[in-house]
């Protein structure tokens, strides 16, 4: 095992696997080796050699290599591309791409005519080369003491296993599995199994309700679920079965089937296995995880993909309309999540790293599941949250594992600075090397109390800046390579050319401030909305031919550096969640006593941002808690309880245009408490609107 890490006990509730090397394992794994080296068409001639495999050490060598990464992006990401395993080579024109509405559908494609498996390069590549026995995730559950770990060997395994219980129901390439689980080491290992078999995950957050869960399942047609009996929260009991039962009642009486249910048996309440007490269970549908997996082999074939074939889908939100299924493939992906992996963190093979981002989410996928595996890091994987049993509970985290290097939001950083410095006094955190944020802008304050007390002053902090449609860090301070200025994100990684329009789509130059746009794609560029590629075009190509619309605004300073102003259309940020105000106000209004909502955000001081909802009620109905309390209740059932608003404001009427357009700027503005900054309101239908507003608010 790795020296730095302390070896810990089995979990209850979590599968008996053998953490030997056996010997099929080497066999099997060096006719793999065989195979790649003699299928691979390049392989007679000299191997290029790896690109990035170094850390950035300073300005000037990251402007050389940014200029040849925009230069000729295919040989660039080519030679980075070498350090995986490519079953197939890919061709030597293998990236194209049409950033152009007027001129054609939008694609991109990167490694074209290339093999691989992003499982295989996960796990596998480890495994052969003889570290299956290093620790690939840490659990620490939501109770201090509850902890295990697996080494990449049982990684494999369980991953192996799964994957060939869902080959038994049917499951291949390209069929979509829904996921549905707490932060507990199955997570990861249900993604990895997929890919394995290229089938395509669909990772709904575990705070999501049924509805939404229902909605994600039918949208991407999945049969089978992959979940859990519950979960625990600080001291909430999260039923995500019963949740999911009647997610899978609400697909049936639309139409859609979900066949096979496999239950990973958590622990729960100090119960272990499948005795977990009073879980809902249909028999001939569902099925225990660890019983079950049991009875299948720990081998698994890899399915070698195209390396456009598609790996996830990730249920985004955005301005209008319901969720979008962000599409990720395979090869540009693997390639474009491990090397910002390493880049932004300095991450060593063995090295713990802690991304406390949930799987639910981007940031879960790319940098708690696949980019530190893909480097062969140690990620931890923790079921709880941070401020219990206390607010030291992170910093324990960290001393506990040694951790090296820490990923968290904002929003969680100025909740701990809330509850006082004291509970850093009883933690070192010596271990850290690195620190990171993302999610949202980071105010100076926090930046400073992330960098002065939680690192000691020792740790450079990396702002980065993404989406879930980049797949992967865009803008970020590489550590030690160049001064970082607190709350700018400061320079655009290797292959990525953002641009700043001003509102017309004229290109603004030197120091400026507008909208961010991004003029070509970076290798893990989405490459669809799932089922929609008309909405893809529209929404992130359409506002402004030529360039992907991020949908933030941005400033950019003297030096280059790019900081984030935040969203420009109608999404909302809550502690890092993505909310989009659609979604909230069709929640609201399905009240029967509702005749209109609309939603704004304000700034919160620890969430980033507050949800404000402006709810005009039917005629003749008279406002109450009980109408507030259902109406929030509404958004819980329908989105979950992270997108409930803060502040409901019985309000008079909307302010609205002539041609009836709800003018969100003034709602914003009321919101915020910024009422003398209104601007022109001499558009609206009835300017007195704005008044009767301000006047009604609580
Ligand atoms: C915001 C999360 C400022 C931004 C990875 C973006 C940020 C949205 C930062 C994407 C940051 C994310 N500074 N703003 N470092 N990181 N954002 O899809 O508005 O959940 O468009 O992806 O979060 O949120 P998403």
């Amino acid at each position: 095992l790795a020296p730095s890490v302390p070896k810990l006990a089995q979990p209850a509730g979590t599968p008996l696997v053998h953490s030997s090397l056996p010997c099929y394992r080497k066999s099997r794994s060096c006719s793999h080796l065989a195979s790649a080296s003699s299928t691979a068409p390049g392989s007679t001639t000299m191997k290029p050699q790896p690109l990035l495999t170094n850390f950035i050490q300073s300005k000037e060598e990251y402007d050389a290599l940014y200029a040849r990464s925009i230069a000729d992006p295919a040989s660039f990401w080519g030679d980075v591309a070498e350090q995986f395993h490519w079953e197939k080579k890919w061709d030597p024109d293998h990236h194209s791409f049409n950033f152009d509405v007027t001129k054609g559908p939008i694609n991109v494609e990167w490694f074209k005519g290339g093999f691989t498996n992003i499982c295989y390069n996960a796990l596998d590549r480890h495994v052969m080369t003889g570290h299956g026995n290093q620790h690939c995730m840490l659990f620490e559950g939501n109770e201090p003491g509850s902890d295990g770990a697996m080494t990449y060997t049982q990684v494999l395994d369980e991953v192996c296993r799964l994957a060939n219980w869902m080959k038994a129901q049917g499951i291949g390439k390209g069929d979509c599995v829904a996921i549905y689980m707490p932060m507990v080491m199955q997570l990861p290992i249900a993604m990895l199994a997929c890919a394995r078999i290229g089938a395509v995950h669909s990772v709904v957050f575990g705070g999501f309700s049924a509805d939404a869960l229902a909605g994600r399942m039918e949208d991407c047609k999945a049969r089978v679920l992959l979940t859990c009996n519950g979960g625990m929260r600080a001291t909430k009991k999260i039923e995500l079965k019963q949740i999911a039962d009647q997610a899978i009642e609400m697909c049936a009486s639309r139409g859609h089937t979900v066949d096979s249910v496999l239950v990973f048996a958590n622990h729960k309440d100090g119960v272990a296995g499948a005795e977990a007490a009073g879980t809902p269970f249909t028999q001939g549908r569902d099925a225990w995880w660890q019983p079950t997996l049991a009875e299948f082999p720990a081998l698994c074939d890899v399915a070698w993909v195209p390396a456009e074939h598609p790996l996830f889908l990730l249920y985004t939100s955005g301005s209008t309309g319901k969720p979008k299924g962000v599409l990720h493939t395979t090869g540009g992906y693997m390639v474009y999540a491990a090397t910002t992996t390493k880049h932004a963190f300095q991450l060593q093979p063995g090295d713990v790293f802690w991304c406390t981002a949930d799987c639910g989410w981007i940031t879960g996928h790319s940098y708690l599941a696949y980019g530190p595996l893909l480097n062969r890091a140690v990620s931890v994987v923790f079921e709880g949250v941070p401020t219990h049993p206390t607010p030291a509970r992170s910093w324990e985290i960290i001393d506990k594992y040694q951790v090296k290097q820490f990923y968290t939001a904002p929003t969680a950083l100025r909740s701990l600075m809330r509850s006082g410095d004291e509970w850093l006094s009883s933690t070192s955190r010596q271990s850290l090397q690195v620190l990171g944020t993302v999610g949202e802008p980071i105010n100076p304050e926090a930046w400073h109390w992330f960098h002065d007390l939680v690192g000691n002053g020792r740790c450079p902090v990396v702002d980065t800046w993404w989406q879930t449609e980049t797949g992967g860090h865009m803008i970020l301070p590489l550590p030690r390579a160049w001064p970082a200025k607190p709350g700018s994100a400061t320079l655009p990684f290797f292959g990525v050319e953002p641009v700043i329009l001003d509102d017309k789509g004229v290109e603004l130059q030197g120091e400026c401030e507008g909208l961010l746009m991004m003029r070509r794609p970076w290798p893990s560029t989405l490459r669809s909305v799932y089922g929609d590629h008309k909405r893809y075009e529209e929404n992130y190509f359409g506002p402004y031919p030529g360039y992907y619309f991020t949908g933030d605004g941005a400033r950019r300073d003297k030096d280059g550096y790019y900081w984030i102003t935040g969203r420009v259309d109608d999404v909302i940020n809550v502690s890092g969640h993505r909310i989009g105000t659609a979604e909230v106000e069709s929640a609201i209004a399905a009240h029967h006593d509702c005749a209109e909502a609309a939603v704004a955000g304000y700034e919160h001081p620890v969430k980033g941002q507050g949800i404000y909802a402006f709810v005009v009620l039917k005629e003749g109905v008279v406002p109450n808690d009980q109408l507030k309390k259902e109406m929030w209740t509404n958004v819980r059932t329908t989105i979950g309880a992270f997108a409930a608003p803060d502040v409901i404001h019985w309000a008079p009427g909307l302010p609205k245009t002539r041609s009836g357009k709800i003018m969100r700027r003034v709602l914003r503005k009321i919101a915020g408490g910024q009422e003398n900054e209104l601007g022109d309101t001499s558009t609206l239908a009835d300017p007195s609107i704005v008044r009767q507003l301000i006047e009604t608010r609580n």
